[in-house]
């Protein structure tokens, strides 16, 4: 660990402490407290995930810093300060947000993401600020959570992913602990690097938007990397994502969607469901011959001659008919 990742490390821990106590105990802080228990987090959630409120007149935080003894090279280079052209001041980018610590495996907070508490966003405004990537912070391979929840995984041998990290703070708050986010960037490999190794299988929990089917469809791509692992994912009712639906139906509902979760051929097998007028005789033969390739792409043999018995049997066809159609699909793919 160089000197200057240990000056980031501790500037973040300092500020981290520092927006959560402004978020508990003070008047400017009260709006923001408020804000979080109206969307049902308990005190006990706020304190262990740290959440804070970064005051609007950034003085406060930076003359409490500069007792702490840090220069101001050092704050610009956390990326939590700007120099202010006008000013010449140090200004935090987070400044009016509630603000949530992005810890690292080892839990060491690197970087921060701040949330307007209004819903009046704009271009100039996003509803979510992520710190500036740093030698500390590289947000495509930060999983958010994965320090707490790694023990609840590996124990469980199962991993959900969300898109969000306040879908992961409703879940671990509705006793899912098995629970990480992306942050807001699309799943990489070396996500799935990190929490293959830890579980057998990985759960995709994306928002039920046509953004997150999209993801889905992606995060499948990725997956037949890791032959060894098993890979599913779970559609939320009425494109709601996780947060929504465990506040509208409870964690009873939600465990039911987790059993219910698609294999990558389940999914892949309703995609083209809603593709195809199946009433419609020329579509449904289009519909099985699409589903045909799909059975083609199946890793396992097992598997695929299940598969294969399930569809002569749905529709009623000719064991040989299909198989050499198989033959077909097979031969196109190599
Ligand atoms: P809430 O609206 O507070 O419930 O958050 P959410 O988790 O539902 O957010 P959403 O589904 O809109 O986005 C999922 C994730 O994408 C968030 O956790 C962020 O990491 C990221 N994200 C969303 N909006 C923005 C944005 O405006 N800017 C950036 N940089 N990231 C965003
Ligand atoms: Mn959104
Ligand atoms: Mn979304
Ligand atoms: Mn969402
Ligand atoms: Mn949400």
């Amino acid at each position: 660990q160089s000197k200057g990742e240990q000056i980031l490390y501790s500037i973040h821990e300092k500020v981290s402490e520092f927006y959560h106590y402004y978020l508990n105990n003070t008047v400017n802080g009260e709006a923001a407290l408020q804000y979080l228990l109206k969307r049902n987090l308990t005190q006990q959630t706020i304190d262990d995930f740290a959440i804070g409120f970064a005051p609007d007149n950034s003085q406060i935080l930076w003359q409490f810093l500069k007792k702490e003894h840090f220069t101001d090279d050092e704050l610009i280079n956390s990326g939590i300060f700007y120099l202010s052209e006008n000013s010449q001041q140090l200004i935090d980018r987070f400044h009016g947000r509630l603000m949530f610590p992005l810890r690292n495996m080892q839990g060491k907070v690197v970087g921060f993401s701040g949330r307007l508490m209004s819903e009046d966003t704009s271009k100039r405004s996003p509803k979510y600020l992520n710190s500036p990537e740093t030698i500390i912070f590289q947000k495509n391979q930060l999983l958010f959570n994965l320090d707490r929840a790694r023990l609840p995984i590996r124990q469980s041998n199962q991993v959900l992913i969300c898109e969000g990290f306040m879908d992961v703070i409703a879940l671990t708050q509705a006793n899912f602990e098995n629970t990480v986010a992306t942050m807001g960037t699309s799943l990489t490999e070396s996500h799935l690097k990190q929490v293959t190794k830890l579980a057998k299988e990985v759960v995709f929990v994306f928002d039920g938007d046509d953004a997150g089917q999209k993801a889905i469809a992606r995060a499948f791509e990725l997956s037949v990397a890791f032959p060894n692992n098993t890979f599913k994912s779970l559609i939320i009712p009425q494109k709601m994502d996780p947060d929504e639906w465990i506040q509208q139906h409870g964690s009873e509902s939600f465990q039911k969607l987790i059993v219910q979760a698609l294999s990558p051929f389940e999914f892949q097998m309703n995609y083209l469901k809603k593709s195809y007028d199946l009433s419609n005789q020329q579509e449904l033969a289009w519909y099985i011959e699409a589903l045909i390739k799909l059975i083609a792409n199946i890793q396992s043999p097992i598997e695929q001659q299940l598969r294969l018995n399930n569809l002569i049997q749905e529709f009623n066809l000719s064991e040989s008919l299909v198989k050499e159609q198989l033959a077909q699909a097979n031969y196109i793919n190599k």
